[in-house]
């Protein structure tokens, strides 16, 4: 099913078996202090896949090692992104105004089954997996629930292994009534069983995870028969869509602990985990489990965060339908910073005092995107810049930003005032998949860009002419909650709002 050649074997990844970072300002990890330590003029050696020294002054090398002089930049550790949908990016701009209950009939897992082929699944997990790593992002807990038959769950996989990234490919258990011939959760337990055991998906960052989002009022045969394969194959890490309150996406830490699954080996990450209740938070901190708060999607769809700003201990920070917004963290990381910071300023407000601190650090935002999510997936190795961890960087060039110009403090300099397009470099397993401002594929990413265009014209042209079917104001929903409207705003003086009709053609013509 591979389409492109495995990137691996690219020229650009051809990897000098020693890298050494010298000169610039690098923010390490102290292991003994478990906090942020800014080393300036330092050197960080990485030795094949891993961190080997990090050290306060320039260190010499042997010869057959590539020096990298990084003065005036920033070398950070890569950001982990705990929760995606790769698959999604052929839908890119098609979601801008859309709202969770046209995103479940148009979008979603089930409406989107049979819309693309393997190919295309295949190109479209690559270019959002591509899309992030350009964006500093080193470490994907990728909800994959593109799994509508084997083609289309292998594509997903190859993708995430061709990227080179750290891709936790969280194969997802659904059952696919959408389309002929069904695909059951059965039929995808001997699915993942002969992914799993493949060999030629091993030996690359990449990782096959599970995603499964039915433990509420579950079937305990099948949540049996995936925890017994999640064993037999030691996953690393299960994922699951948790939001409580109206929404219907329950899978609470009160349910996992009802099934006995808080205690087994396997970390849980729940995404979104809006309207957890205290009771369920004192669950995750006692038995080590993590939230992902994906900020902008929770302003994009609606699920909001009332109370995710009181288990940040126990929290990391995800992306999730990247198609209808950013795919980078940093741009989820300080929209969550400053949300936290609002939550927290308005309670003071609410009393009539005016507030004297800031309740938020971007210390705290910064090890939420990179520290937290490597504890989140147990891997006390990743997202952190210290001895013995593994060499997934980013090179921030704050030389040469007209953005960072005059940054004293370097992870505010990174949470607060950097874009995307100060990455200049990024690393994964120590091998360069970002270098010089650009992805390391060369005339290659030109190549696959065609294709990736090609495929995604075709899927949008379908989506385009497809109208949508959205429930009523005042009909019922699927769990039995009543439709209601919001509000649109104004944004126009005079006649009309200037909502627009949206810019959506086919062919990319103005619709
Ligand atoms: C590089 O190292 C090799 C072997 O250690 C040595 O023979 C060679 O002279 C060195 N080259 C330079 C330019 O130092
Ligand atoms: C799949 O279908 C079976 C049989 O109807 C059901 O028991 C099970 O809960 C379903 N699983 C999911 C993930 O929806
Ligand atoms: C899908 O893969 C499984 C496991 O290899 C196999 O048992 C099954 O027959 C395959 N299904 C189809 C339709 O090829
Ligand atoms: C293993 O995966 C490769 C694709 O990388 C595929 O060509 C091969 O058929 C798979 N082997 C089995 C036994 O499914
Ligand atoms: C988890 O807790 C349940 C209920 O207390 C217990 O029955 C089970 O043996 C525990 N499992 C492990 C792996 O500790
Ligand atoms: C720091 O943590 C990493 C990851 O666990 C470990 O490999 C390394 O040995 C630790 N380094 C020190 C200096 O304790
Ligand atoms: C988004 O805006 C377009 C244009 O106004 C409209 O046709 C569509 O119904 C809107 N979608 C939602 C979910 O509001
Ligand atoms: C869209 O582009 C394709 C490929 O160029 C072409 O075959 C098709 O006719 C176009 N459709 C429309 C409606 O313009």
């Amino acid at each position: 099913m591979r389409l492109i050649s495995t990137l691996a074997a690219a020229p650009g990844f051809a990897a000098a078996s020693s890298i050494l970072f010298r000169g610039g300002t690098i923010i390490a990890f102290d292991n003994a202090t478990e906090s942020l330590q800014v080393i300036r003029g330092g050197s960080v050696l990485v030795t094949d896949d891993r961190i080997t020294t990090v050290s306060e002054t320039a260190i010499s090398v042997s010869n057959d090692t590539e020096v990298v002089d990084i003065t005036g930049k920033i070398l950070a550790p890569g950001q982990i992104n705990t929760h995606f949908h790769g698959w999604q990016t052929a839908f890119k701009t098609l979601g801008s105004n859309t709202s969770l209950v046209e995103y479940f009939g148009r979008y979603g897992e089930y409406a989107a089954a049979g819309l693309l082929n393997a190919e295309d699944v295949y190109l479209s997990q690559l270019a959002g997996v591509l899309e992030s790593v350009n964006g500093g992002v080193t470490t994907i807990l990728d909800h994959a629930h593109h799994t509508w038959d084997n083609e289309t769950s292998e594509a997903g996989l190859q993708a995430s292994v061709d990227s080179g990234a750290r891709v936790y490919w969280a194969y997802t258990f659904h059952n696919i009534t959408t389309i002929e011939p069904n695909f059951l959760v059965q039929d995808q337990l001997a699915n993942f069983r002969s992914l799993a055991s493949n060999a030629s998906f091993k030996g690359s960052p990449a990782e096959i995870s599970i995603a499964y989002d039915a433990f509420t009022n579950g079937n305990l045969g099948e949540i049996r028969a995936i925890m017994d394969l999640a064993e037999e194959f030691n996953i690393p890490v299960i994922t699951t869509h948790h939001v409580e309150g109206p929404w219907p996406l329950e899978n609470s830490p009160e349910t996992l602990l009802s099934l006995n699954l808080l205690n087994r080996s396997i970390p849980f990450v729940l995404s979104h985990s809006s309207f957890i209740t205290p009771r369920g938070a004192e669950l995750l901190r006692s038995h080590n489990h993590y939230i992902s708060i994906t900020p902008e999607s929770e302003f994009h769809y609606g699920h909001t965060h009332p109370t995710s700003h009181l288990i940040q201990d126990q929290a990391t920070i995800g992306v999730d339908t990247h198609f209808t917004f950013s795919a980078d963290m940093l741009t989820q990381t300080r929209l969550w910073l400053q949300t936290a910071r609002r939550t927290l300023y308005s309670e003071v407000l609410q009393r009539w005092e005016i507030p004297v601190n800031n309740p938020m650090s971007v210390n705290q935002a910064f090890l939420m995107s990179t520290r937290n999510g490597g504890l989140s997936l147990r891997r006390n190795d990743l997202g952190i810049i210290a001895e013995g961890a593994k060499a997934d960087l980013v090179l921030w060039n704050a030389k040469d930003s007209p953005s960072l110009l005059g940054w004293n403090d370097p992870v505010a300099a990174i949470v607060l005032h950097a874009s995307v397009g100060d990455i200049e470099a990024v690393l994964v397993d120590g091998k360069w998949l970002k270098r010089d401002g650009k992805l390391v594929m060369e005339g290659y990413y030109g190549e696959f860009k065609e294709r990736f265009l090609q495929s995604a014209r075709r899927i949008q042209n379908r989506l385009v002419v497809t109208p949508a079917v959205v429930p009523a104001v005042g009909e019922e929903w699927i769990n039995g909650l009543v439709i209601g409207e919001a509000a649109e705003v104004d944004a126009k003086r005079g006649e009309g709002t200037g909502y627009g009709r949206g810019f959506l053609g086919v062919n990319g013509t103005q619709g």
